[in-house]
C-alpha cells in the first residue's frame, strides 16, 4: 500500500527544512523501496497569503484524507498585526484541534556526538533520553471564555481559561502510562496542583488512571520545580506528562539539553494513530531564507511519522542511523557547531543525511 502524506511547509525556515526532509523521503522512495507519495498545501502565513485563511479548507480536507501530515513551521513578524483569527498560529492550532491530535510526543534525546553542544555539562546530560508528553488540544490554548475587553470602569482586561474535563485528562494520562510501559516505566505528571483547581483535578484523575498500570511508578511534580529539575538533573525523568502550556514551555527547555532546538522532533497523535509530525521549533524569522537552519528536527520528525503512523519502523531506523552517521562525520549546522567540526548549510545537511542512508 502506498502511504499518502501531506506536506505543509508553512513560513520562515519552514520551506527550507521541509525541502531537506522531502529529499530524505525521496531517497527512501527511489532507493529503499518505501511506497510513498505526497502533495503540498499551504498553512499559516502561506495559507493566509494564498487564500486569506491560516488553515484553508482545502488544506484541512487534504490533511483528513492523508495517512499522515508533515509540517515545517508557521508564523512571522509580517503576520503579527493581522486580526487574531487570521494569524498563522491560529492555523496550526486549528489543524491540531480539527484532527483531534491530543497527544503530543516530544522526545528529548542527546546524540552523544552533540554532548559538547549541550548547554549542560556532559556528565549531567550524557545518555539523556526523556519523553515529554504534552496535552495538545485543551487547556488555556482552547478554553473559553477568552478575550480582551473593557471593564465597566473603563479598564481593559485580557483573560484566558485553563480548562480540562475528566475525559481529556484521562486519555492523555493513559497515553502517558502506555508510553512509560514501553520505556523505563516511570511517569512524572507535572502540574500546579498547589495553586490551580484544574491541576488538582488533573492530579486526581492521573492517580485514578494509575490503578490500570501497577507496573508504572508514578510521581507528581509542580511545574516550577520541574523546570528547575530539567536543568539540574534531567536524567531523573523517563516520561513526563503535562498539560498544553506547561508542555510547550518545558519542551523548549528540554531542547537545549540536546544541543539545539533544531534537534527536537515531535508527533501529534489522535486516538487512532493518525498523526501530524513537526519540529518543536518555530519559523525562526531571524535566520529564514539563509539556508542555515538545522533540518534535523524535521528529518527526525519524518522518522517518527514512519514509525508511529506508517508502520515503517525499519525505514525510521534507517533515518535515525543516518543522522548519527552524519554527526559522526563532524557535520554541523551553525546552531550545533563546535570547534573542530565542519559547518554545513540546511540543504548540505539534508544531502549528507541522504548520502548516509545507504551506509
Ligand atoms: P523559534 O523557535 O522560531 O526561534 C527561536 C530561536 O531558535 C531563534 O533564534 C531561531 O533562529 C532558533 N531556531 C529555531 N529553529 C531553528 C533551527 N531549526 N535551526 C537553527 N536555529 C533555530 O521561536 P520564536 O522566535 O519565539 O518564534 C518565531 C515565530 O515562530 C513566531 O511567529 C512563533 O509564533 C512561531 N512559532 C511556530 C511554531 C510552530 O510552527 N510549531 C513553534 C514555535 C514558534
Ligand atoms: C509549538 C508552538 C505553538 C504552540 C504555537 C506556534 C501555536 O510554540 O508548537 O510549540 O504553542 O503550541
Ligand atoms: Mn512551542
Amino acid at each position: 500500500m502506498t502511504h499518502k502524506i501531506l506536506m505543509l511547509p508553512g513560513d520562515g525556515i519552514g520551506p527550507e527544512i521541509m525541502a531537506a526532509a522531502t529529499a530524505v523521503l525521496e531517497a527512501l522512495k527511489s532507493d529503499f523501496g518505501l511506497q510513498v507519495e505526497w502533495e503540498e498545501a499551504p498553512i499559516g502565513g502561506a495559507g493566509y497569503d494564498a487564500s486569506g485563511e491560516p488553515l484553508p479548507q482545502a488544506t484541512l480536507d487534504l490533511a483528513r484524507a492523508a495517512d499522515a501530515v508533515m509540517l515545517g513551521a508557521v508564523g512571522g513578524p509580517q503576520y503579527d498585526t493581522l486580526p487574531w483569527e487570521k494569524r498563522p498560529e491560529r492555523g496550526l492550532l486549528a489543524i491540531r484541534s480539527e484532527l483531534s491530535l491530543f497527544a503530543n510526543l516530544r522526545p528529548a534525546i542527546l546524540y552523544p556526538q552533540l554532548a559538547s553542544a549541550s548547554a549542560l555539562k556532559p556528565e549531567i546530560v550524557g545518555g539523556l533520553d526523556i519523553m515529554i508528553l504534552r496535552e495538545l488540544t485543551g487547556g488555556a490554548y482552547f478554553g473559553q471564555p477568552r478575550g480582551i475587553d473593557t471593564r465597566a470602569d473603563g479598564v481593559r482586561q485580557g483573560y484566558n481559561t485553563i480548562i480540562y474535563s475528566e475525559p481529556e485528562i484521562e486519555r492523555i494520562a493513559r497515553s502517558g502510562f502506555e508510553i512509560a510501559m514501553k520505556r523505563d516505566r516511570r511517569l512524572c505528571s507535572v502540574d500546579k496542583a498547589n495553586v490551580l483547581e484544574v491541576s488538582q483535578l488533573w492530579r486526581d484523575v492521573v492517580i485514578e488512571v494509575a490503578k490500570e498500570f501497577p507496573q508504572v511508578s508514578l510521581s507528581h511534580m509542580y511545574v516550577d520545580n520541574a523546570a528547575m529539575q530539567l536543568v539540574r538533573q534531567p536524567k531523573q525523568f523517563d516520561v513526563i506528562v503535562t498539560e498544553n502550556m506547561f508542555g510547550d514551555i518545558l519542551s523548549d527547555a528540554a531542547a537545549m539539553l540536546t544541543g539545539s532546538i533544531g534537534m527536537l522532533p515531535s508527533a501529534s497523535m489522535d486516538a487512532s494513530g493518525k498523526g501530524l509530525y513537526e519540529p518543536i521549533h518555530g519559523s525562526a524569522p531571524d535566520i529564514a531564507g539563509k539556508n542555515i537552519a538545522n533540518p534535523l528536527a524535521t528529518i527526525l520528525s519524518v522518522a517518527m511519522m514512519l514509525r508511529y503512523s506508517l508502520n515503517e519502523a525499519a525505514q525510521a531506523d534507517r533515518i535515525e542511523a543516518a543522522v548519527g552517521r552524519v554527526l559522526d562525520q563532524g557535520l554541523r549546522t551553525a546552531d550545533i557547531w563546535t570547534a573542530g567540526c565542519d559547518k554545513v548549510s540546511t540543504s548540505g545537511m539534508g544531502e549528507a543525511v541522504v548520502a548516509a542512508l545507504a551506509d
